[in-house]
């Protein structure tokens, strides 16, 4: 499968992250079920992970989005909020809905972000994580598949801002 100039191969079939997505809902709920979470989803990549794990939540729940944008550009990266965080969230249960988490500097951000809205409890929940040697500034609390330190496309993740439609998940071929 070729996205511009690179070619990925098949990795994750919408069958077994579905089944996955499925589990993850119900072990979420069983964290934080009576308390009415609020999902606050990370655009752009997350947000088909987010319509599906909110679909599989056998309880109440709210959603809110954030956006962010980071400067690849700089050393460093510096990350910011695109959009800010929703006022809701005080005193309330927070679930950080992610695609993916890499080195961890995004939810960090987030989750720095978020205490000035004296949140009740943060959960965050991301559908990969890499496994990387270097220490991860913040690990998610609830991890759909842990993979490779490689690049993956699909259901929700882009290569500039390709391939986010595909049901399944690509990593890039070597
Ligand atoms: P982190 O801040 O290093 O944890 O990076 C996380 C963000 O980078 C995710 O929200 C994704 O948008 C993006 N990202 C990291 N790895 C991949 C990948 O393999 N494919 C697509 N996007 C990725
Ligand atoms: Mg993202």
């Amino acid at each position: 499968m070729r996205l511009g100039d690179l070619v990925f191969t098949p990795y994750i079939t919408a069958d077994v992250i579905a089944e996955r997505v499925r589990s993850l809902a119900l072990e979420l709920y069983e964290r934080v079920g009576e308390s009415d979470p609020v999902f606050l989803v990370l655009l752009q990549g997350a947000f088909v992970f987010a319509a599906d794990l909110m679909r599989a939540y056998p309880g109440n729940a709210e959603v809110y989005f954030t956006r962010l944008r980071s400067y690849s550009g700089t050393e460093g990266g510096e990350i910011e909020l695109f959009t800010g965080i929703p006022p809701a969230l005080n005193n309330r249960h927070v679930i950080i809905v992610e695609d993916i988490v890499d080195s961890g500097r995004t939810v960090f951000h987030v989750q720095e972000e978020l205490e000035a809205y004296r949140p009740a409890s943060v959960t965050i929940v991301a559908l990969l994580q890499k496994k990387i040697l270097r220490p991860n500034l913040v690990k998610a609390d609830m991890v759909g598949f842990e993979i490779p330190e490689d690049f993956v496309v699909g259901y929700g993740l882009d290569y500039n801002e390709m391939g986010r439609g595909l049901p399944d998940i690509y990593v890039l071929k070597k």
